[in-house]
């Protein structure tokens, strides 16, 4: 077994290292001057059943690239079977032609991975189960939700607690967070008004008096979150918690949900927090195990 990263999150690939007592094997990723990228594998593969650690985490357009080329390079050496392993799939979220003329480019990275060389596919907390169909290769979806359990449960006092779906669409993914924490669920009803920006209006269940924990599958631009936490608090809720997979953590987010009444927010590390000092609100835990 061999496991290699891209450049995208070392710090996960050699986190799952550490976790199965390997070291990381090697690879030269460098570009050339007119920008193109070069991949060389610096040890034999083989026979060997490799895995590639790359989560889409931008620059997108470069991490698929490299990635692609990674898997193509494998390829050409002879592995016996290649696994990419994609923590956070950001393309999850273009998963429907729900606009006239659009590509539903989740599935299309997943065409594109499979004749790039990839055999299996190693995924997490999707954003939408659909993309798990876009691929003819076997695709293991993993969750992060026992991590959250843990945290949440070493964390808070859950006797007056309840889940929050950000959503509709998010209320399968919260639901099954609910029942392994065993929590009642409310569900906000939001709708996006542009890339950046959500409107919310009413809260469907009982979030009076009680602490709320917003369960996610990735905060981007944080408007989600930080307008659920004014809705949860106009309805009554106590103090207000979040979980989400990916911390994507774009543009405006980190001074939006800093500056808003959220208590903390874990995120697991398929994507790194940015090295900014007033992270003191996130909590990070591991998926590497
Ligand atoms: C959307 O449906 C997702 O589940 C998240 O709510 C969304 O990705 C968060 O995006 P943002 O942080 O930009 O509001």
């Amino acid at each position: 077994l061999k496991i290699f990263s891209g450049s995208a999150n070392p710090k996960l690939a050699s986190a799952i290292c550490s976790h199965l007592g390997i070291g990381l094997s090697r690879l030269k990723v460098s570009r050339f001057s007119n920008d193109n990228l070069f991949v060389q594998i610096q040890e034999n593969v083989r026979e060997k059943d490799v895995f590639v650690v790359q989560p889409f985490i931008a620059p997108v357009g470069d991490t698929i690239l490299e990635l692609f080329i990674i898997l193509d390079a494998l390829k050409s050496a002879s592995a016996r079977r290649i696994t990419a392993v994609i923590p956070y799939y950001s393309y999850a979220r273009s998963d429907k032609k729900d606009a006239p003329r659009i590509s539903i480019a989740g599935r299309l990275m997943a065409d594109l991975i499979q004749t790039a060389g990839a055999d299996r596919v190693l995924t997490m907390d999707l954003h939408s189960d659909a993309v798990h169909g876009f691929f003819s290769i076997p695709v293991d979806h993993l969750t992060a939700i026992p991590y959250f359990v843990n945290h949440f449960r070493e964390r808070l006092d859950l006797d007056k607690a309840v889940v929050v779906a950000t959503d509709a669409g998010g209320a399968k993914r919260a639901g099954r967070f609910a029942s392994r924490i065993h929590l009642p669920m409310a569900i906000i009803d939001k709708r996006r008004v542009a890339d950046t920006e959500v409107e919310q209006g009413l809260v469907v269940g009982d979030v009076k008096g009680r602490d709320a924990i917003i369960f996610e599958d990735e905060i981007s631009t944080g408007g989600t979150l930080v307008a659920s936490v004014a809705t949860l608090a106009a309805a009554g809720a106590r103090r207000i918690y979040a979980g989400a997979t990916h911390g994507v953590l774009c543009g405006p987010a980190i001074d939006r949900l800093v500056d808003s009444a959220i208590e903390s927010v874990a995120v697991t590390d398929t994507v790194h927090l940015p090295e900014d000092k007033r992270v003191d609100k996130f909590v990070t835990l591991s998926v590497a195990p």
